[in-house]
């Protein structure tokens, strides 16, 4: 059964609460109901997991090689500073998919740059929670298309 993990970086956990006019209302709990809907609707293993630690994160990537078929990554702010984090994605051995609830090209000149997006298949941004479900669609054409 194709397996997905959903990682999502810091302050994500305040989703909902947390700017609201740039992030929206739903909560992070919100959003990994509706994608634990989808994965069941596609017959899917799904994972969604959280950390405001980039060690942990780095370690996340780690652990999914050999264990998951792909990664769904949210990395918030470490998007645009975490050498680290491109180089676990570069080690991992497991394709990577760069989320972003808001449209980073579209907001401050820093948000920008993206350490992840050299390293990721691609990357979906600016449709806000639906671009959870999008990208575990994404990810799941992906993978069929590789094998
Ligand atoms: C974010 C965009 C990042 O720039 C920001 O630091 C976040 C959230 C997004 O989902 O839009 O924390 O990754």
């Amino acid at each position: 059964m194709t397996s997905l993990l959903i990682l999502n970086g810091p302050n994500l956990n305040l989703l909902g609460t947390r700017q609201p006019e740039v992030y929206g209302a739903t909560t992070l709990a919100e959003i990994e109901i509706q994608c634990q809907d989808k994965a069941n609707a596609l017959g899917i293993d799904l994972q969604f997991e959280q950390s405001n630690h980039e060690g942990v994160l780095v370690e996340a990537i780690h652990g999914a090689r050999g264990k998951f078929d792909g990664i769904i990554l949210n990395a918030g702010a470490y998007t645009h500073t975490s050498v680290a984090l491109m180089d676990a994605i570069s080690s991992a051995d497991v394709p990577v998919l760069e989320l972003h609830l808001s449209n980073i090209h579209a907001r401050e000149s820093f948000r920008h740059k993206s350490y992840i997006a050299p390293v990721a298949i691609g990357q979906i941004c600016g449709l806000g929670p639906a671009g959870y479900l999008l990208a575990i669609e994404g990810m799941v054409t992906y993978l069929g298309e590789k094998a």
